[in-house]
């Protein structure tokens, strides 16, 4: 079964209540039912997990690594300022999406700098809970291509 970690970094635990302006009503508990509701439906097994830290952030990109699965990120601020992330994911060779619920393209200046893309096999932004959605269609889409022999 082809396998998928939604990692999430700093601050996403307190989505719901934090800037609602800008990243809406949904908690993180609802995002996660309504991704694993959709990776049921694509039959992939889904772990979803979140840290305000950077190192834990690194420690789940090595395990995803470790356990063959792609991985699905939101690193939150680490996005733009994590150079140990980015070299967890290059050092691991595991395939991952980053995504952000908000459009950082639209925000302040620092967050138009992603660390991590140049290493993700691509980046989904500003659609809000559905970034989740559509990057884990993404990845189930990139690791069926490159496991064909992965159900
Ligand atoms: C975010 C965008 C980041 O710039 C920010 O630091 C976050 C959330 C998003 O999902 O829109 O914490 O990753």
């Amino acid at each position: 079964m082809t396998a998928i970690h939604c990692l999430n970094g700093p601050n996403l635990n307190l989505l719901g209540t934090r800037e609602p302006g800008i990243y809406g009503a949904a908690t993180l508990a609802d995002i996660e039912r309504t991704l694993q509701a959709q990776a049921a439906r694509l039959d992939i097994a889904l772990t979803f997990r979140q840290t305000n830290h950077e190192g834990e952030l690194v420690t789940f990109v090595q395990e995803a690594g470790a356990a063959g699965a792609g991985v699905l990120l939101n690193a939150a601020a680490y996005t733009h300022t994590s150079i140990a992330l980015r070299d967890a994911i290059a050092g691991t060779g595991v395939i991952a999406v980053e995504i952000h619920l908000s459009n950082v393209h639209a925000r302040e200046e620092f967050r138009h700098v992603s660390r991590i893309a140049p290493v993700c096999a691509g980046v989904i932004s500003g659609l809000g809970p559905y970034s989740y959605v559509a990057g884990l269609d993404a990845l189930a889409h990139l690791l069926r291509e490159r496991r064909p022999s992965a159900s």
